[in-house]
């Protein structure tokens, strides 16, 4: 006689339902927006059917949305004005740069939370995250001081939370001391701990227009033939204050989510990124996979012992998690 039958706990939904390992709310979902400087502008991004770029005087609609969605979470994507762009992306610090305007608008009409992404590749007219050397290596101090002046100029305006997507050597620690010293004591930082040099973010680049000119991300990004790494990158982000530790991009890095999730007692955060919605999102309209494909993905993210979600499929997935 078979004692062990584990189909027991498979006969119907309920019972499934009952002993469900890992579960997934709109409540741990965030969704990034990309706002552009102009007006009027509600433009689809080609390379991600179904994304939009935004102006400040559009965003309180589709905020409204996310909401509706149950979402309560965005995280905010810049693109200045072309003549914008100077080598040392100074109009990412600028009090009145597109990102800053756009969180003071947010802030004005609703009560989500607004995290900013950190970073200089969408204001530089080189297009990499940091100051360039004469030689073209990224200067990572330098780079330093003017992450935490943008930061800085991010929360002055009100934003909830900064996430430094750059990865210099030393940012957390710079953007900590910075916040502090402004009393900004109690703004977390959520910090792209294990970000890899990766072809997923393709899509991004183009929604952004924030590719480099000449050269890649290899020099300050993560090797993704490495695991190890991983483990001092986010080691080194706790100890310099960082309070989430996310890894990207997700579907593709489960093994290193998983590894991490056991040493890291902060929350981990996963995004799902640019490269990783296209794919889903082309095969789905294809009718190649079935929908359902894209909450199966995310469910793997939090099986792998993600907390949190970045995801451009926030919206969807909140829909459906209300109807279900
Ligand atoms: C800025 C930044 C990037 C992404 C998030 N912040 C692009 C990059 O590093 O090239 C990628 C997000 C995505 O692909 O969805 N440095």
């Amino acid at each position: 006689m078979l004692i062990e039958r584990p189909r027991r706990l498979r006969i119907n939904e309920q019972i499934r339902s009952l002993v469900r390992e890992t579960r997934l709310s709109t409540k741990e979902l965030m969704y990034p927006i990309f706002v552009k400087d102009g007006k009027g502008i509600k433009e689809e991004i080609g390379a991600m059917p179904g994304q939009y770029r935004y102006s400040i005087d559009m965003l309180s609609e589709e905020i409204k949305a996310v909401q509706e969605a149950g979402v309560n979470h965005v995280i905010l994507f810049g693109i200045p004005f072309d003549e914008d762009h100077d080598a040392c992306g100074s109009s990412a610090h600028d009090p009145n740069g597109i990102v800053q305007r756009a969180i003071r608008e947010i802030k004005e009409h609703s009560d989500i939370f607004v995290t900013t992404d950190v970073c200089l590749c969408e204001y530089t007219d080189h297009g990499h995250c940091g100051i360039l050397d004469p030689d073209g290596y990224v200067n990572n101090d330098k780079t330093l001081e003017v992450l935490a002046k943008t930061a800085l100029s991010h929360v002055e305006a009100g934003a909830d939370m900064v996430a430094p997507s750059d990865m210099m050597d030393g940012h957390i620690a710079a953007l900590r001391s910075i916040l502090d010293e402004n009393n900004f004591v109690n703004t977390p930082i959520m910090a792209y701990a294990v970000k890899y040099a990766s072809n997923f973010y393709g899509p991004f680049r183009e929604a952004a227009n924030s590719a480099p000119g000449k050269g890649d991300r290899k020099g300050y990004q993560m090797d993704y033939h490495n695991s190890r790494e991983a483990e001092v990158e986010a080691a080194l982000d706790v100890k310099e204050g960082a309070d989430i530790i996310m890894v990207k991009p997700a579907l593709p890095y489960l093994d290193i989510i998983a590894k991490l999730r056991p040493q890291i007692k902060k929350p981990m955060a996963a995004y799902c990124v640019s490269g990783e919605y296209s794919m889903m999102k082309l095969a789905v309209d294809k009718g190649i996979v079935s929908e359902d494909l894209i909450y199966e993905s995310h469910i793997a993210m939090k099986r792998a012992g993600a907390d949190a979600i970045l995801t451009y499929f926030a919206k969807d997935l909140g829909k459906f998690l209300q109807e279900v």
